[in-house]
């Protein structure tokens, strides 16, 4: 099993369109087993994929066990939950942990642990790492995440082995990968503080608490893009220049600064604006690239459903062949 967080400190460029897409695609054509942690409380990956009669019972009964099922006893000091149930979208072919509005109640309770340190905090901080010690039946445990570089995130991310970039074509989300580079060494250094201030690591009853979070790739998104003379799909001029500034950015802040090895790939494909596919697929509650007639698709709409499948088949191409790389240099 391996663990990737899909993350950027920059709000609504795609992350959960990405995610849900990709894991789709994994499952449904690599046949990779996929549970789908909707860590945001926003829960748009939970709304995504399940239909409102389905999110109707979810949330107005209170009933299901979701994300703030499997958080709360840790915050209120009972340990870790035992069992975990997950639902299966029919849709998308994953097993999702529900999103959970609540789950931002434990925003407070991880920041003060972390600040405090010692057993507790260390075991509050590593609450995604022993959720995932449950997880050892799916090959891909993918968490969607809000933009912040808040407690819960850190949690998410300090739990998982890869995390991949989500980038919007404008200025604001190349400063961002360098927030994240400076965020992720200040983690790092805090957590290497506070493990070396346990008088005995057991009692945290981790075995696990190794940092390990490392870059997949990266995936530029909103722009805009047309066909060349040549037929080839390419951004449009003014995204062009931005994203031709992607790779250096990437490399100095995210690359060479966390001594990742150099020659690896790190771009896994690009998303263009898919335009009306994308309400289409949340209206249907299905991927982009399983789009049919009764969705509405017609005429032109067609080509782009098909477009849309070879871009996901790239980035998932790319993504395995990064794990698989990646995974053979730590062992
Ligand atoms: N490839 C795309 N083409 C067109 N629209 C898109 C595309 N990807 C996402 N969108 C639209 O952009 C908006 C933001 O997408 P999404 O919710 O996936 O972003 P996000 O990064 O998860 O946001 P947040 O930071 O709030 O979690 C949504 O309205 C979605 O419909
Ligand atoms: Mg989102």
């Amino acid at each position: 099993m391996k663990s990737i967080a899909f993350f950027t400190n920059k709000g609504g460029v795609g992350k959960t369109t990405l995610t849900c897409n990709l894991a789709a695609y994994l499952s449904e054509v690599d046949r990779k087993k996929i549970l789908l942690v909707d860590a945001d409380p926003q829960t748009n990956a939970t709304q995504y994929m399940f239909k409102d009669s389905v999110l109707k019972e979810i949330y107005d009964k209170k009933s299901a066990f979701t994300i703030y099922s499997m958080a709360r006893p840790l915050s209120q000091g009972k340990g870790f939950s035992a069992d975990n149930e997950f639902r299966n979208s029919t849709n998308f072919k994953v097993d999702v942990l529900l999103g959970d509005p609540r789950l931002a109640l434990i925003e407070d309770t991880l920041a003060s642990d972390w600040n405090s340190g010692g057993v507790r905090g260390v075991r509050t901080t590593y609450m995604f790492r022993e959720f995932l010690t449950k997880c050892n039946e799916y090959d891909y445990v993918f968490f969607d995440m809000g933009p912040s570089l808040g407690s819960i995130n850190r949690a998410v991310l300090i739990a998982c082995d890869y995390f991949v970039l989500p980038l919007s074509m404008d200025i604001f989300s190349i400063r961002a990968t360098e927030n994240i580079s400076t965020w992720l060494r200040e983690w790092r250094r805090r957590l290497d503080l506070q493990l070396k201030g346990l008088p005995d690591a057991s009692e945290t009853e981790i075995d696990d608490l190794e940092f390990r979070l490392r870059l997949l790739g990266y995936v530029n998104q909103q722009y805009t893009a047309k066909r060349d003379a040549t037929g080839e799909r390419r951004a449009v001029k003014a995204y062009e220049k931005i994203m031709s500034q992607v790779p250096q950015a990437i490399e100095k802040t995210l690359i060479q600064d966390q001594l990742e090895p150099q020659g690896l790939e790190y771009l896994l494909g690009s998303i263009p604006n898919l335009h009306s596919l994308i309400p289409m697929s949340q209206n249907s509650r299905k991927p982009v690239f399983d789009l049919k007639a009764a969705d509405g698709i017609v005429g032109a709409h067609f080509m782009k459903v098909k477009e849309s499948f070879e871009i996901f088949e790239g980035i998932a191409d790319k993504f395995n062949y990064n794990l698989g790389v990646l995974n053979d240099q730590v062992a």
